[in-house]
């Protein structure tokens, strides 16, 4: 297997960064493909805990190349920042390739990102208030700028200046706020270019030649495909493709380069952010789940809302994305209760539901139809074997199995790289 995707199959926070972390050692290359530092992801090993949002998980390893695909949009402010963050900790970014196609996230998106936030009041998305919409605002309207407009610094110069007119319009015209500093703006992003320039790379034509030469490439997934903006729960959702398809565009590679693509869901369903959620526990058992599961957003802080796993949306997950294998997350969290749920389907007004509905309306009116399972009272983060967990959560898994048609093939038993339970092979 040379091409491995990884894909969230919920809103995100799945536990992605901990799975690449955990694949990389078999990798030469990891690609994040879309989003930007909207993304959170952790990785704890060797007593450290990592927090990434743009950079690949794959860098924890000195010797794997890690790139920053252009489907991404890249603070160059922030992956500075995040640079620099690595390197403090010794760990080398010398392998970090960012594409020369990636788009570039300005103050003035962060800015918008927020006021257009504030616009909505009751409405508001719940964004992370990155700056990610704002900037695939300008790459649609194709008056982006990208990694390789920074190459001339005086035709770089000029489009951010073109750029901040456009965009201090609408800051001080639409929204009466101040508008951005242009001096200020030019003096970070000039400082950061010197630092990235040294990394920009024909990212497109590095990956397709690592498959071409049997080399093992791992897509990081970014998000989730709930967030996905076709395929997501529109409008609550992120401005990018973070399903497997977004992963050919955003990598510039073709759909038969990918050989497997693996789902990384959570032992139960969370999310950050606004939107429906069929499954969300207003109760004690879903403040259980947060305090038990420290269920708080890596990027925002935000509390995440926690709910049973929700397995309408995994079939769905399964679907648009090709999923090929699952990799289940969180299942120690997911302990200590004596019986677990899961929904097998939604009962809509007394019509059952199986297929995950567009209409925000029709979700609204869903009601979970629940499976209840035994649960396991041990704790299971020391097992790395499969036949080792208790017999109620191997009936579990088993039991998503039946219910997706696909099969478990990892199992992660806590955050660190080692807590993890393979069964056979996956890259
Ligand atoms: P990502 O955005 O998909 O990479 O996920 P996040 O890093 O935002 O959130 C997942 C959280 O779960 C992180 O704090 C991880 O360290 C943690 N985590 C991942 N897998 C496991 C697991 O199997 N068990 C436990 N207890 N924590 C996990
Ligand atoms: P990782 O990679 C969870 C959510 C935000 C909000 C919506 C739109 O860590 O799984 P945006 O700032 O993207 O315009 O916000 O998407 N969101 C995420 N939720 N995990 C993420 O990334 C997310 N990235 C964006 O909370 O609801
Ligand atoms: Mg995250």
């Amino acid at each position: 297997m040379a091409a491995l995707v990884l894909v969230g199959a919920q809103w995100g926070d799945e536990g992605k960064g901990k799975i690449t972390d955990f694949a990389s050692s078999r990798a030469d290359m990891v690609v994040r493909s879309m989003g930007g530092n909207n993304a959170g992801h952790t990785v704890e090993t060797g007593g450290v805990c990592y927090k990434l949002h743009l950079i690949p998980s794959g860098i924890l390893y000195p010797e794997k190349q890690n790139i920053l695909g252009n489907g991404m949009v890249i603070d160059p402010v922030a992956l500075v920042g995040e640079m620099d963050y690595l390197q403090k900790q010794g760990i080398s970014v010398d392998n970090l390739f960012i594409s020369d196609r990636a788009h570039l996230v300005f103050a003035y998106h962060r800015e918008l990102d927020g006021l257009s936030e504030e616009a909505r009041g009751a409405g508001d998305i719940g964004t992370t208030k990155k700056g990610i919409g704002p900037a695939y605002m300008d790459k649609m309207e194709r008056i982006g700028i990208r990694v390789c407009d920074m190459t001339d610094r005086d035709a770089f110069s000029a489009l951010i200046k073109r750029n901040i007119a456009i965009k201090n319009t609408l800051l001080t015209e639409l929204y009466g706020h101040v508008p951005v500093d242009e001096e200020a703006l030019l003096a970070e992003v000039m400082a950061a270019r010197e630092r990235l320039l040294p990394h920009v790379a024909d990212t497109s034509a590095m990956i397709n030649t690592a498959i071409r030469a049997g080399r093992k490439v791992l897509f990081e997934g970014a998000q989730g495909t709930l967030l996905d903006i076709d395929l997501g729960t529109y409008p609550y959702v992120t401005s990018s493709y973070p399903t497997a398809g977004g992963v050919t565009i955003g990598s510039g590679v073709g759909p038969t380069a990918i050989d497997r693509v693996m789902g990384v869901a959570k032992a139960y369903t969370t999310r950050v952010g606004k939107g429906p959620f069929p499954t969300e526990l207003h109760d004690e058992t879903g403040q259980a789940i947060r305090d038990k599961g420290h269920e708080y957003g890596t990027t925002t802080g935000r509390p995440r809302r926690c709910g049973w796993l929700d397995g309408v949306i995994l079939r769905y997950a399964a679907r648009v994305n090709g999923i090929t294998g699952l990799c289940l997350t969180r299942l120690d969290t997911l302990g200590g209760f004596d019986t677990v749920k899961v929904c097998t389907a939604y009962d809509m007004e007394g019509i059952s539901v199986t297929d995950f509905p567009a209409r925000l309306k029709d979700l609204a009116k869903c009601a979970p139809v629940y499976t209840e399972l035994k649960g396991w009272t041990s704790d299971i983060s020391h097992i790395r074997d499969f036949d080792g967990l208790p017999r109620e959560a191997k009936e579990y898994v088993a039991f998503i199995e039946e219910m997706t048609g696909i099969p478990v093939d990892m199992v992660s038993v806590g955050a660190g790289r080692e807590e993890t339970i393979l069964r056979g092979d996956i890259f």
